[in-house]
């Protein structure tokens, strides 16, 4: 893909007196608006604002800067996270393996489709599925036979990869399929493959606050089957031929439409320049906090795409306010479990995901986007560290 020189260079630090946000949405739009506005006039004229030229050009590019087979741009993430299912046929009995540290979007994507997710602990560390307790699941899940496992969703949380080496062994054990939750981690890497070229399928979303976001909702299934993917385009066409009339198969509506495909587009141009930024005010965090707070750590071979960068505190309550008093926010992704909400209540007894449970007390992440300074980093690091201590 060529990426522009003067658009990889202009990526700028803040002034160390500007607000720091969790995210900066408004920097990176002032780098690409006259680029968007371009964009806006070509769709206005060409008038085809559902299935443009813009979203042929967002898969071709997200295939080929991820190095999947075939990608499909979708609605959201949470339809990238359905169309898979609905296509593998997951139906009433069929258990999908979770973690209970996620979006809800996770849980609700299994459940829309008829399948029923098992939860699965997570590792405090990673905060992603462990691998050990996914075997405890599935036979626990076989011993009961009520349920049939049928695949496993893990998820890459704040932008780490899951343990992919550990969960597609035990996938290929019991003959499982695996689909990636990677709505928060374009941009990870595992063993030097990005995230969309790890697992058979991933999801990816285009919410505006992620680490390739659109305008609006929009999503992608990036996945290492062209057959597949051919499947997930007549499937987000209500499930029809090439005519686009009879439907040969269930779907939905589940097509992202041109503006939200050309908004990313041109934010591909600036993703490397803003990752390695990411990962430069990570590094930062990480050489500041060492051995005061503990924080999400990744395995051998794995990069963080640090669509968030998330600390562990026990005293958050008082943390975040010390933070929200020197003028820094703060978020909690997220401070309830799946099993701990009311509508998934029934899927796991309170108590029997302790990992879960725990990172829902205590996790906290600070500001992350591509545009802090060092100073604001450091910052963020000197009111934390004092917060931490009393
Ligand atoms: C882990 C996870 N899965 C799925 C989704 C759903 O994506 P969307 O909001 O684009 O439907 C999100 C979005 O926040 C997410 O964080």
């Amino acid at each position: 893909m060529a990426y522009s020189d003067t658009q990889t260079t202009a990526l700028i630090d803040l002034p160390d007196d500007a607000p720091i946000q969790l995210f900066d949405l408004k920097t990176q739009q002032a780098l690409i608006r006259p680029a968007l506005e371009q964009r806006w006039i070509d769709i206005l004229d060409h008038g085809r604002f559902i299935g443009g030229p813009e979203v042929t050009e967002c898969e071709e590019q997200l295939a080929e800067f991820t190095g999947c087979a075939d990608a499909v741009a979708v609605g959201s993430g949470t339809q990238a996270l359905v169309m898979p299912l609905l296509a593998m046929g997951i139906a009433e009995g069929d258990a999908v393996f979770i973690p209970g540290f996620t979006y809800n979007a996770t849980a609700n994507a299994v459940l829309l489709s008829g399948g029923f997710p098992v939860i699965v602990d997570i590792d405090p560390n990673t905060f992603n599925m462990d691998p050990a307790d996914l075997v405890r699941k599935i036979d626990a899940v076989k011993a009961d036979g009520k349920l049939t496992p049928r695949a496993i969703m893990p998820v890459d949380l704040y932008g780490l990869p899951a343990d992919y080496s550990a969960i597609q062994a035990v996938a290929d054990a019991h003959n499982l399929r695996v689909i990636a939750d990677g709505a928060q981690a374009f941009g990870g890497k595992d063993q030097g493959r990005w995230v969309g070229n790890i697992a058979e399928i991933t999801a990816t979303s285009f919410y505006p606050t992620k680490s390739l976001g659109g305008y609006g909702d929009g999503g992608a299934i990036l996945c290492q089957d062209k057959d597949f993917a051919e499947r997930m385009r007549s499937i987000r066409w209500h499930g029809t031929g090439d005519n686009r009339k009879e439907s040969v198969r269930v779907g939905i509506n589940g097509r992202c439409d041109s503006i939200q495909c050309a908004v990313v587009v041109e934010k591909m141009k600036l993703f490397e320049a803003e990752r390695e930024r990411r990962i430069a005010a990570a590094a930062i965090y990480d050489e500041r906090l060492e051995g005061i707070v503990a924080r999400q750590t990744a395995l051998d071979g794995q990069e963080n795409g640090y669509g968030l960068y998330t600390v562990r505190v026990p005293n958050r309550t008082e943390v975040r306010a010390k933070l929200s008093d020197a003028g820094i926010p703060s978020g909690i992704y997220y401070d309830m479990a799946i099993h701990q909400m009311p509508a998934f209540s029934h899927l796991a007894e309170e108590g029997s995901l302790p990992n879960c449970e725990a990172a829902a007390q205590d996790s906290l992440s600070l500001p992350m986007h591509p545009y802090l300074s060092a100073n604001q980093v450091h910052k963020v690091c000197d009111v934390l560290i004092e917060a931490v201590k009393a």
